[in-house]
C-alpha cells in the first residue's frame, strides 16, 4: 500500500502508543504494508519528553515486538519517518501553530487521539481552531468513548461538530483480530453453519474473555470503569453482534454496522428485579497464578476498599425471530486462570439417541472459535471408536489451528486497523449509533447494581471467577467451557 499521509498521534508517550500503536506501525513498515510518503508526528507534552522520545521508543519496540522482529537497519529507516513534537493540547497558540507548519496540505491527515476521552472534544476544537482539519482528514478515537450513554453522546456530538461521521474512526481493537473477521467468513461462507445458525439447532452461546493480567498500572482508570465498561460495553458486545447478526446484504461497513445495531437493539434489558439472577460481579483476591502468588485487587490498587468489579458474567437474550429463547452467556475477568478469548456455540442434542446406552451417549456438537491465545476453530463431533467389535461412541475434535497456516506476516489487530484508517476503509470501525445503543443496554445494569447495593463477590486470582458465575449456568443445567478442561 502506498500512503501519502501525515499521521499525528496525540498522546504518543502513553502506554497505548508505545505498546501497541508504534509497534504496529513499525511492523507494517517492515512488512512493506506501509510505504510511500508518510510521516508520523508524535506529540509529547514537554520538551524533555520530546528530546528523549526516540530513544524511549526504540527500547519499547525492542520490548514489545516479537523475538527477532526488531532490526536495527529497519529501525534506522523507520526513524526517518518519525517526528516527535512538543504539544500541549491546552496550549493556546504556539504548539498548534508549530504542528500546522509541519503538515503538508497535499497529503491526507489522520489524527489519532490516544489521550483521555475527556480531552477528545478539546483536541478536536483546537484542530479546527488552528485550521488543521482539511477535506481529507480523519480522526481516530480510542475506547472508552464515554463513561455512560450521556457522556458518550456528548463526546460524539462534540467531535461531530468538526468531523462528519465518515471521517470518524472509532476503534475497538477486537474487530482487528483475525479470528473475529474470520467469524463472518465462517458464518456466511459455509452452508453447513448457515442452516444451523438459529434457535432450532443452537442450545446456547458462550462468549468469554479471560485475562491473567491485573491492573497493569491503570488503577485510576480501571477503578472508575470496572470490567463492565472496560470490556463488556465494547469487546464482548461486539463479538455478540457478529455472532448473532443477520447476514448483511453486502460485505460493506455500512451494511455490517446496520445489522450489528439491530442485534444491540434486540438485547433484552436486565431489570433491577432480576439483576442478581442475570448478572454476576466479582473482584479478585490474592492467589496462585501459574507459578506466582499474585496480589489481590485491593493490594494492587493500594486502597482498603473498592466495589469495582474485575469480573462480570451475564446471561442475556437476543429477542428476535432467530434467537428467541437462546441464552447468550458473557464472561470476562482479570487474573483468571488462563488468558483466553473464545466463543463457544453449543448445539442441541440429536433428536433421538439411536445407539444403545452401552455404546455411550452422543454428545451435542460444540463449535469453538478461539481468538486467543492462539487462533483456532474447533468442532466437536461424535464418532466410533475404531477396531472395537461392539459399537462405542467417542468424542473427537476437528481442530483447525489457523496459526499453522499463517504466512510470515504477523497478525496484529492494531496493525490491521491502522492500515484500514490509512486506506480510509471504515468497515471494522464502530458507528456512533452502536456506541449509543450499547450504552443504553449497559447503563441500566450498572445502575441496577448501584440501586441493589450489589457488591462484587470475591474470587481467587488463578481461578475461573466467583462461584456464583458457575451457578449462573448450573441453574440452567449448563456449565462454562473452560479451555483447560
Ligand atoms: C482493553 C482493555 O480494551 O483490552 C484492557 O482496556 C484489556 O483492560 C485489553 O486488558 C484486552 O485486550 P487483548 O487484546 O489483550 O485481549
Amino acid at each position: 500500500m502506498t500512503n501519502h499521509c501525515d499521521l499525528v498521534i496525540f498522546g504518543a508517550t502513553g502506554d497505548l502508543a508505545l505498546r501497541k500503536l508504534l509497534p504496529a506501525l513499525y511492523r507494517s513498515y517492515s512488512e512493506k504494508s506501509l510505504s510511500g510518503d508518510f510521516k508520523i508526528h508524535l506529540t509529547c507534552r514537554s520538551n524533555s519528553q520530546k528530546d528523549s522520545y526516540l530513544t524511549k521508543l526504540k527500547d519499547s519496540l525492542q520490548e514489545h515486538l516479537s523475538e527477532n522482529e526488531f532490526c536495527s537497519e529497519t529501525w534506522l529507516q523507520f526513524k526517518k519517518r518519525l517526528f516527535p513534537i512538543q504539544l500541549d493540547i491546552e496550549n493556546e497558540k504556539h504548539d498548534w501553530q508549530q504542528l500546522e507548519q509541519r503538515l503538508d496540505n497535499r497529503r491526507e491527515r489522520i489524527f489519532y487521539l490516544s489521550i483521555a476521552p475527556s480531552l477528545y472534544a478539546l483536541c478536536c476544537r483546537q484542530l479546527a481552531r488552528f485550521k488543521l482539519i482539511n477535506r481529507h482528514s480523519r480522526v481516530v478515537l480510542e475506547k472508552p468513548i464515554g463513561y455512560n450513554q450521556t457522556s458518550a453522546e456528548e463526546i460524539n456530538s462534540e467531535v461531530g461538530k468538526y468531523f462528519n461521521e465518515k471521517q470518524i474512526f472509532r476503534i475497538d481493537h477486537y474487530l482487528g483480530k483475525e479470528t473475529v473477521q474470520n467469524l463472518m467468513i465462517l458464518r456466511f461462507s459455509n452452508l453447513l453453519f448457515e442452516n444451523m445458525w438459529d434457535r432450532k439447532s443452537i442450545d446456547h452461546i458462550q462468549i468469554s474473555i479471560g485475562e491473567t493480567v491485573g491492573l497493569e498500572g491503570r488503577a485510576g482508570f480501571y477503578n472508575d470503569a470496572g470490567a463492565m465498561r472496560d470490556m463488556v460495553q465494547n469487546h464482548l458486545l461486539q463479538l455478540l453482534c457478529l455472532i448473532a447478526m443477520e447476514p448483511p446484504n453486502e460485505f460493506s461497513g455500512d451494511n455490517i454496522r446496520t445489522e450489528k445495531i439491530k442485534v444491540l437493539k434486540a438485547l433484552r434489558p436486565v431489570s433491577v428485579d432480576s439483576i442478581r439472577q442475570e448478572t454476576i460481579r466479582g473482584q479478585y483476591v490474592s492467589g496462585q497464578l501459574a507459578d506466582n502468588l499474585v496480589p489481590g485487587y485491593l493490594e494492587e490498587l493500594k486502597k482498603p476498599q473498592s466495589f469495582c468489579e474485575t469480573f462480570v458474567a451475564i446471561r442475556t437474550f437476543v429477542d428476535n425471530w432467530r434467537w428467541s429463547g437462546v441464552p447468550f452467556y458473557l464472561r470476562t475477568g482479570k487474573r483468571l486462570k488462563q488468558r483466553c478469548a473464545e466463543i463457544s456455540v453449543q448445539f442441541k442434542p440429536v433428536s433421538h439417541q439411536l445407539f444403545s446406552s452401552q455404546a455411550g451417549i452422543s454428545q451435542p456438537n460444540r463449535l469453538i472459535i478461539r481468538l486467543q491465545p492462539e487462533e483456532r476453530i474447533q468442532l466437536s463431533i461424535t464418532s466410533k471408536k475404531l477396531n472395537k467389535a461392539e459399537t462405542q461412541l467417542k468424542q473427537e475434535l476437528l481442530d483447525l489451528n489457523l496459526n499453522d497456516n499463517s504466512t510470515s506476516l504477523q497478525s496484529d489487530a492494531y496493525k490491521r486497523l491502522l492500515l484500514d484508517v490509512i486506506a480510509n476503509d471504515p468497515s471494522l470501525f464502530i458507528h456512533r449509533e452502536e456506541i449509543d445503543t450499547a450504552w443504553r443496554w449497559v447503563d441500566p445494569i450498572i445502575e441496577g447494581w448501584r440501586k441493589d447495593n450489589y457488591q462484587p463477590e470475591l474470587y481467587r486470582a488463578g481461578s475461573w471467577g466467583p462461584e456464583s458465575s458457575d451457578r449462573l449456568l448450573a441453574n440452567d443445567g449448563r456449565y462454562w467451557h473452560n479451555p483447560d478442561e
